[in-house]
């Protein structure tokens, strides 16, 4: 089960639309990142909007979320922008070539004529400040953003915004770094008096403790003063970074050439890919029911009453492989040692479950997908989803 803390995400929301206040720019939550829509309710009041990456998401943001939207994606098809034209606020294009196919349609567009559509552009300033490179939309030959030597002859004629995504969990001096570089290849564009807007991306790690918000807020407003741009930040992970836990079932332990496999009912490469892709090791607690909570101990993003939780250790007595329940050999979670053998029916929680998990799941090996479930602000559960066979079978054919 995927359980959301409706608490938590108004926490993160918070701490967001203060900074957007203090920075006097403009937020919109990228659904790409999250976009558990039964939650919208709780916390479109802190956001202006959002941003989509395509007409689906577009549509989920008019339909569940309102106000702003803003769509981008590395390629659209005619029809699709066709659609996108009749409802987004901010189209980005991600290439001069892109744009010239479409300017003439959007040019017809009573909402572009009138201003309330807008068109962008991202580029690419072509400062990579992470260390993963599947994550790096910097890295040389990146299909990401129009380099300043693509643009050289461009005719950006109807451009009124430059959109930038470079960073990944980063800090605000990533961006401060990231915005020279800016300055140093698209500043010309930047300052000429068609650009109206600078869309920062997401990737700002915002409600992360020890992130420098101070320094954000200093950077959007001196950006902004300087080109006389509206700047907008459009954050994923930052609006959903502990606010969730996928909660799983140990269905199966055994020994296999002397490591201790455990057989979980949810799967790496289902429910939680990140952990293969980036790859990352998340947090993982064991559940002890009808046990006093351990006020002092660390706790999972979400708890329930009457239960305590143990952390994993990275080594000790009780080493585990935690495993999924699909064909794929590699659908290992880790090795993880816990305070004492795991048994058939234990319940383990992983933490920090709720951004880019829900949106990547798949049906693979049509293994039962995690249910979804909201816990409200005076602790009541609610389950929001339950999937079936016929969910698995309709998406096939
Ligand atoms: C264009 C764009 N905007 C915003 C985001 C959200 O980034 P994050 O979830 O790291 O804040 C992404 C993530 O990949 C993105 O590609």
């Amino acid at each position: 089960m995927f359980l959301i803390s409706i608490k938590a995400l108004q926490r993160n929301a918070t701490i967001l639309r203060d900074v957007r206040d203090a920075a006097g720019c403009r937020l919109i939550l990228a659904l790409k990142g999250f976009a558990c829509w039964k939650t919208f309710p709780h916390i479109r009041g802190m956001f202006d909007g959002c941003c989509a990456s395509g007409l689906w998401e577009a549509m989920l943001a008019r339909e569940h979320f309102g106000g702003h939207i803003a769509a981008y994606s590395p390629a659209y098809g005619e029809a699709e922008v066709e659609k996108l034209c009749g409802f987004v606020h901010h189209l980005d294009f991600n290439s001069p070539g892109q744009w010239l196919r479409f300017r003439d349609l959007v040019a017809q567009q009573p909402r572009f004529r009138s201003g309330e559509l807008q068109c962008g552009l991202r580029v690419n300033p072509e400062h990579s400040t992470g260390s993963t490179p599947i994550y790096d939309p910097c890295v040389t030959g990146s299909r990401l953003g129009a380099t300043a030597a693509q643009l050289e002859d461009a005719n950006l004629e109807g451009i009124s915004g430059l959109h930038i995504h470079t960073l990944c969990e980063q800090g605000a001096d990533a961006l401060e770094s990231t915005l020279e570089a800016l300055e140093a290849r698209f500043g010309n564009i930047l300052s000429s008096p068609g650009i109206r807007y600078l869309n920062m991306g997401g990737g700002h790690w915002i409600t992360k403790p020890g992130y420098d918000r101070e320094h954000l807020v200093r950077l959007v407003r001196e950006t902004a003063a300087k080109y006389d741009v509206e700047v907008w930040l459009e954050p994923g992970e930052a609006a959903a970074i502990h606010t969730g836990v996928l909660r799983a079932n140990v269905m199966d332990v055994f020994e296999s050439a002397g490591h201790r496999i455990a057989i979980l009912d949810v799967s790496a490469t289902a429910h939680m890919p990140d952990v293969l892709e980036m790859p990352y090791r998340p947090d993982v607690f064991l559940v002890e029911k009808n046990a006093e909570p351990e006020s002092a101990a660390p706790g999972p993003a979400v708890t329930l009453p009457g239960e305590s939780y143990q952390l994993a250790a990275g080594s000790g007595p009780h080493v585990h492989r935690l495993g999924g329940p699909t064909c794929l050999a590699g659908d290992v979670i880790g090795d993880y040692a816990f305070p004492r053998p795991l048994t058939v029916g234990d319940i383990l929680v992983f933490d920090d479950m709720s951004h880019y998990t829900m949106v990547k799941t798949t049906m693979f090996n049509g293994v039962r997908h995690p249910s979804i479930a909201l816990q409200h602000e005076d602790g009541t559960v609610e389950t929001i989803r339950e999937f079936r066979y016929e969910d698995f079978e309709c998406r096939l054919s």
